[in-house]
């Protein structure tokens, strides 16, 4: 954080995250209240961010939006309305206006959605500058009413959104709880997604039949996979994390018109990791893949298992580039993130 008295400015930082139990479904679209618990692994890593400067200096006469250094023409109305309930709480803030500079250290290839972290660290930014109270409470609050999942950034490791009472995030475990995790990013595809998350779940609501079944197990479902992530099962983690993937995108297909964000290539890494998983002579588990809202496989694996992977990897996948390294649990250690044309 770095501040300035004369104009005022703070800056922060956040993180991307990756949902393990998926947040589907809102009770309130206003307030972006969920219908259901999720829970989400924040990646620790040093070059994956997104930076938030927010500013304010009497001489501004209005509010002002730069990404990626480029003055956006409006603010989005999510935006306004973090903005707006800013300005509710913070006394000293009712006639002035502010700059936002946010840019993410990530391309927008790299599968990861932005919009997470870029409001996390929006909102744990603007409650540092205006000094809200109960500043992590606020921050979690300006984060969620500007994306649902942004919630779970503000907090770093295994990160749980509750649906109950102030809908507010924690965090479970640290990163470090589980340091042998590995994640490995296969890029299929990094165009937009062709239905944005906020409209295809308003319309699973609509029209699921299936969306009510997941909704009566996904919170007995969070406290299993708590329970496999404490003790380090990885059989456990990788089988709730699998099945979790694929019931949130059945009910994806189940919404009419249906909403598919997986492709053929998502398809065949689906059962590759399964032939891969027969292979373990007792039966254990080595790799768990799930897919938020796009094609773009995220799969978890333990360290003993990561290299074996990876040259399996790139011998089905021969023209992949492989020259991205990242990693959930140390900064330091090597990921592959790769891109399969
Ligand atoms: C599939 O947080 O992007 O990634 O609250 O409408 O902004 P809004 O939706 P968003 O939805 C994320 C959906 C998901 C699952 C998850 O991250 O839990």
């Amino acid at each position: 954080m770095s501040t300035d008295t004369s104009s005022r400015s703070v800056t922060c930082q956040a993180s991307p995250n990756i949902a393990l139990i998926k947040y589907w479904g809102k009770r309130d679209e206003e307030l972006i209240l969920p219908d259901n618990d999720s829970l989400s692994i924040t990646l620790d890593l040093t070059d994956m961010h997104s930076y938030t400067t927010v500013s304010t200096s009497p001489s501004m006469t209005c509010d002002t939006f730069y990404f990626e250094g480029v003055l956006q023409t409006k603010l989005s109305s999510r935006m306004q309305k973090v903005l707006g309930e800013v300005r509710r709480r913070a006394k000293d803030m009712q006639n002035q206006f502010v700059e936002i500079r946010s840019q993410n250290t990530f391309p927008a290839s790299s599968g990861l959605a932005s919009s997470a972290s870029a409001y996390a660290s929006l909102a744990i930014a603007l409650t540092k500058l205006f000094n809200l109270d109960n500043p992590d409470a606020t921050a979690a609050y300006l984060a969620r009413i500007g994306s649902g999942s942004a919630i779970r950034s503000v907090y770093g490791g295994f990160v749980r959104w509750s649906s109950e009472g102030e809908c507010l995030s924690s965090c479970v475990f640290p990163m470090e709880h589980w340091p042998d995790l590995r994640l490995i990013i296969l890029i299929f595809n990094s165009s937009k997604k062709p239905v944005s998350s906020t409209d295809a779940m308003q319309r699973t609501r609509e029209t699921s039949t299936l969306f009510s079944a997941r909704l009566a197990t996904v919170n007995d479902k969070i406290e299993k996979l708590i329970e496999a992530i404490r003790i380090k099962d990885f059989n456990t983690f990788a089988k709730i994390v699998m099945m979790d993937s694929s019931q949130f995108h059945a009910v994806c297909m189940d919404t009419y018109p249906p909403v598919i964000y997986l492709n053929e290539q998502s398809k065949h890494l689906i059962d590759l990791v399964h032939a891969y998983n027969e292979t373990d002579e007792n039966g254990a588990m080595k790799v768990a893949y799930t897919f938020d809202a796009g094609p773009n496989p995220f799969c978890f694996i333990r360290e003993q298992h990561a290299e074996e992977f990876l040259r399996l990897l790139k011998y089905i996948y021969p023209t992949a580039d492989n020259n991205v390294h990242k990693h959930v649990a140390d900064s330091d250690a090597k990921l592959p993130s790769i891109n399969v044309p």
